[in-house]
């Protein structure tokens, strides 16, 4: 996607992000105009059970391809009797498959944690819920014929890196590509799939994170050992417990990020949002992982009381649940509304938010403050931003490869800030050592950690 598709229409008040109507989406936070991504926000998640393409978040890790049909092939290669190169053609006449289910980015929720880490500060709209047609992998990978000693399958996509950052490359684990529900998809929503999700073929993982669902793919690989790729073996890692915050773990002590977590989205009302002594609806969505929604509570009083939501007719197993709570509140106060969602595997979200160092698997009890009151009160004043003079050489180091939004929306102390600069400088940007000290000093001043 061109920047010059993205016609900014307003600057909202959320840490620098701004709201866009780029063609072929609708109403969308910009967490990155170029690679693009894109932030649904809360409105979203009650437009319709399926999110519409245009309202579906997008997460790109390098500039979009522009795949010709026509010239594009798909390579499956490795441990199999013979490598396959099939046309779109070739495998829409293969049997086709069709599944509801939602696609969240592994980081969604990234902005929420404190304290903040470098990363996309995305909040509560990377995901959506979809309808994937296509067909499953394992009927791709048997047309191949699979050889003994298979542990994993490996996706390439056509996007290319940017300036020296590694190749996006992805893998799952062989049980998970042979399970009929991953499937390899060419529709969304019942058209085929736009540019930015993948055309024309991308993977689909239900109840796995977005990192495994692999866009624009051409090349798949099934393989007898680990992968050693940078967003295997560095990116897309999470400890698999709690560590403290602000720990530094190393990679090699991590695990690769795969299932989503159980969560729950109050989408109807804005956290500190004014609303009148009058009956309201709470209204949000619920998913999980392979395990479907069984339960939405709410409590209108800061968690000392809990009530079930109604649930939306859908009952797809991977599909999320819409939920809604009829509500009068009695009196003029400040509440605190919770929703805390519940699974088939009797799994709930927690209390409290645990900290991991890239920011993965937010799903803590979502709260919502709302001013109850008959006449409005009066609004917070904006926090002025702190003025810095921006060094020239920000904008001919920094913007080269990346609009600003990707930078303006972290919040880093200065010694993340050193490493954000150090990484971006193996990835090609030229920062010499007297424009580091300028470059750090800048960012940091301008875009502070956030603690509490
Ligand atoms: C040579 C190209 C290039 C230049 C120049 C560049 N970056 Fe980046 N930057 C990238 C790539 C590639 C990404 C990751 C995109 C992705 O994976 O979504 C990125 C991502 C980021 C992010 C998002 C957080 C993260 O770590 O993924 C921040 C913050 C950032 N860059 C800051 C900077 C700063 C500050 C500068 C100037 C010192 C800079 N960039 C210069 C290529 C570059």
């Amino acid at each position: 996607m061109q920047n010059s598709l993205l016609s900014r229409r307003a600057l909202f008040g959320l840490a620098g992000a701004t709201l866009i109507a780029a063609e072929g989406k609708r109403n969308m936070i910009v967490r990155s105009s170029r690679a693009e991504d894109l932030e649904m926000p809360l409105d979203g998640f009650l437009e319709s059970y399926l999110t519409p393409v245009e309202r579906f978040f997008v997460r790109s890790h390098h500039y979009t391809p522009d795949v010709k049909a026509a010239e594009w092939k798909l390579q499956v290669d490795g441990k199999v009797s013979s490598t396959l190169a099939l046309t779109l053609d070739e495998l829409k006449k293969m049997p086709r498959v069709e599944l509801v289910s939602v696609l969240e980015c592994a980081g969604n929720g990234r902005g929420l944690y404190e304290p903040s880490m470098p990363g996309l500060q995305w909040t509560y709209g990377s995901v959506g819920n979809a309808r994937w047609a296509g067909v499953r992998l394992a009927d791709v990978l048997k047309r191949a014929g699979l050889q003994a000693g298979a542990v994993e399958v490996l996706f390439d996509g056509a996007d290319v890196p940017v300036g020296m950052q590694p190749e996006f490359i992805r893998c799952i684990p062989f049980a998970k590509a042979m399970d009929p529900n991953t499937i390899l998809a060419y529709e969304m929503n019942g058209a085929p799939l736009t540019r930015d999700h993948g055309f024309p073929l991308r993977v689909v993982a239900p109840g796995w994170a977005g990192d495994c669902w692999v866009k624009w793919l051409t090349r798949i690989e099934v393989r007898d050992k680990e992968f050693d790729g940078f967003f295997m073996k560095t990116g897309y890692r999470h400890p698999g417990k709690a560590v403290a915050p602000g720990t530094a773990v190393d990679p090699a002590q991590m695990k690769p990020v795969t299932s989503l977590q159980i969560k729950s989205v109050i989408a109807s009302h804005a956290d500190g949002v004014r609303a009148g002594l009058a009956a309201t609806k709470i209204r949000g969505a619920a998913w999980s992982h392979e395990s479907p929604v069984t339960a939405v509570e709410i409590s209108t009083d800061g968690g000392r009381r809990w009530a079930p939501a109604r649930l939306g007719p859908e009952t797809h197993r991977f599909g999320w649940k819409q939920f809604t709570f009829d509500w009068t509140p009695k009196e003029e106060a400040y509440y605190t509304i919770l929703a805390r969602a519940r699974n088939a595997a009797g799994e709930t979200q927690p209390l409290v938010q645990e900290w991991n160092p890239s920011g993965y698997g937010h799903n803590v009890v979502h709260a919502v403050r709302l001013h109850v009151a008959a006449s409005a009160p009066a609004p917070k004043s904006a926090q002025a931003a702190q003025a810095v003079d921006t060094p020239a050489v920000y904008k001919q180091t920094c913007l080269a490869c990346h609009g600003e939004e990707g930078i303006s929306q972290q919040r880093l102390s200065r010694a993340q800030w050193e490493r954000e600069v150090e990484k971006m400088q193996r990835w090609g940007a030229r920062v010499t050592p007297e424009n580091k000290e300028t470059l750090v000093d800048y960012l940091h001043k301008r875009f502070p950690y956030r603690a509490r």
